[in-house]
């Protein structure tokens, strides 16, 4: 079975050459924080051993609840905002048909994101379309309080009630929280729903292998056994075991940072497969939230190629020389199509005839791997070899060992998010949230 692989030769021309060897003690000592949990946020590392803790008995109610979900709801509402949504929405919308939603007779239910922004047309658009559709609700939130998550789901908890029974809306609902503490527990035990626990140790954006993501993943009618399985194999092959210079998550910490201290401030995470556009953006929040503190940290931005060559491809050649990109490749895709010939040629393609789109993609990858190292963008290569649950495993647990050990490198601590706080105090002031009234004052004051 193949694995992920790393290739850094194309950063190494910026960034110096044997950069893991340069970098050996700090990438054993981040490796040692986050293995013996004596680094900043330790009490934050439940994810490092998660894969190989999973138990059957964990998955097997995780695949019961999804087939209870699946056999009463056409489709399902997942509840969410930042680590409590974007794990899930990266692999769902990574493994799912690109047009599988709009088809009519489907065999697994039509997922649909809420609470991950309060666009009032959004909301009321989603409680409209619903109105006569047959649907549930998977509501997470570790600390239960959230306000995006929690705006969503009272608005759609009053639906559920108001088209079903008690009864039916229990099986409707599954909630997905702390074990003991928040509103959404607190509600959760007294309507009777489906829970499952977020591990008190495994912060929001770590917590895809958790029920947050295998819930909505399971519901979808993903394998989410394969998953844990690619994460587990990469938790080994990223363990202390493995030699820092073969770990291939310390080798791409390490030259991001290499790159970084070169003066480069912002990574993109380009991909040529529309279906990572969440993973993207998955891997934006793990990096950003994790790192971007105390004045530190590398930008983490997102492209879609070859679809943002042509709105972006101008300021990543030849804009200011900033960014360093980290490409996920696709090695082999998992459908077939050949570009057919033309007698007319009128659009002069018939050169291409008989190859199937994947090899263009992958000229189109390599044409501006070359143009942009000549530009000055280092380039980092990550190679997948399939798009599906087993290798989705193996991504996530890689970029998230690789963050924990990036931050380490850079001297933050990888595992809180203590900026996150500011525009939620102010939001609460100004919406005069009861206790937020010296806040509404001070704010008020500012405004006049
Ligand atoms: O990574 C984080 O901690 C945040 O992005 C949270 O996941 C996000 O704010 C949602 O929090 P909660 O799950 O408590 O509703």
């Amino acid at each position: 079975m193949e694995n992920l692989k790393i290739d850094t030769s194309r950063a190494e021309m910026f960034a110096g050459a044997n950069i893991v060897n340069s970098m050996k003690s700090e990438l054993s000592d981040a490796m040692k924080k986050l293995h013996e949990g004596t680094g900043a946020g330790n009490d934050f590392i439940g994810w490092v051993n998660l894969p190989s803790s999973i138990t059957e008995a964990e998955l097997t109610d995780i695949e019961q609840a999804a087939k209870a979900m699946r056999s009463v709801a056409d489709y399902v509402v997942v509840v969410g905002i930042g680590g409590s949504y974007l794990g899930a929405r990266a692999v769902i919308d990574g493994l799912s048909n690109s047009f599988d939603y709009l088809v009519r007779d489907r065999k697994n239910p039509v997922m649909i994101f809420a609470g991950q922004n309060i666009g009032e047309d959004y909301t009321a658009e989603l409680l409209e379309f619903l109105e006569d559709k047959s649907f549930g609700v998977v509501v997470i939130s570790k600390s239960g309080t959230t306000t995006e998550p929690a705006i969503a789901f009272r608005l759609l908890k009053g639906l559920i009630e108001k088209k079903y029974s008690k009864a039916d809306a229990q099986k409707r609902i599954i909630a997905v929280t702390d074990k003991a503490k928040g509103a959404l527990r607190t509600l959760a035990d007294r309507e009777g729903y489906k829970t499952f626990v977020i591990p008190d140790n495994v912060g929001g954006r770590f917590s895809v292998l958790t029920p947050v993501g295998l819930v909505p993943i399971a519901i979808a009618g993903y394998d989410i056994r394969q998953l844990v399985g690619g994460a587990r194999d990469m938790e080994r092959l990223t363990g202390t075991e493995v030699p820092v210079e073969q770990n291939i998550s310390c080798i791409y910490a390490a030259t991001r940072n290499a790159i970084n201290r070169k003066g480069k401030q912002v990574e993109i995470l380009v991909n040529y497969q529309p279906k990572l556009h969440y993973f993207t953006e998955w891997w934006k929040q793990l990096f950003g939230e994790s790192e971007g503190k105390d004045g530190k940290g590398i930008f983490p931005a997102g492209v879609d190629f070859t679809t943002d060559l042509h709105s972006m491809g101008q300021w990543i050649q030849e804009g200011v020389r900033s960014i360093f990109e980290t490409v996920v490749s696709v090695k082999q895709p998992n459908k077939k199509c050949v570009i057919p010939t033309d007698a007319d040629n009128l659009d002069s393609l018939n050169f291409l005839a008989g190859k199937r789109v994947d090899e263009v993609n992958k000229m189109a990858e390599l044409g501006t791997v070359i143009a942009h190292t000549d530009g000055g963008v280092p380039n980092i290569r990550v190679e997948v070899p399939q798009l599906n649950e087993y290798y989705f495993g193996q991504m996530i647990y890689f970029f998230e060992k690789a963050c924990g050990i990036s931050g380490y490198l850079l001297d933050v601590n990888p595992f809180n998010q203590p900026g996150v706080e500011a525009y939620k105090k102010n939001m609460f002031a100004l919406l005069e949230k009861p206790g937020y009234e010296e806040a509404t004052k001070a704010i008020k004051a500012r405004l006049k």
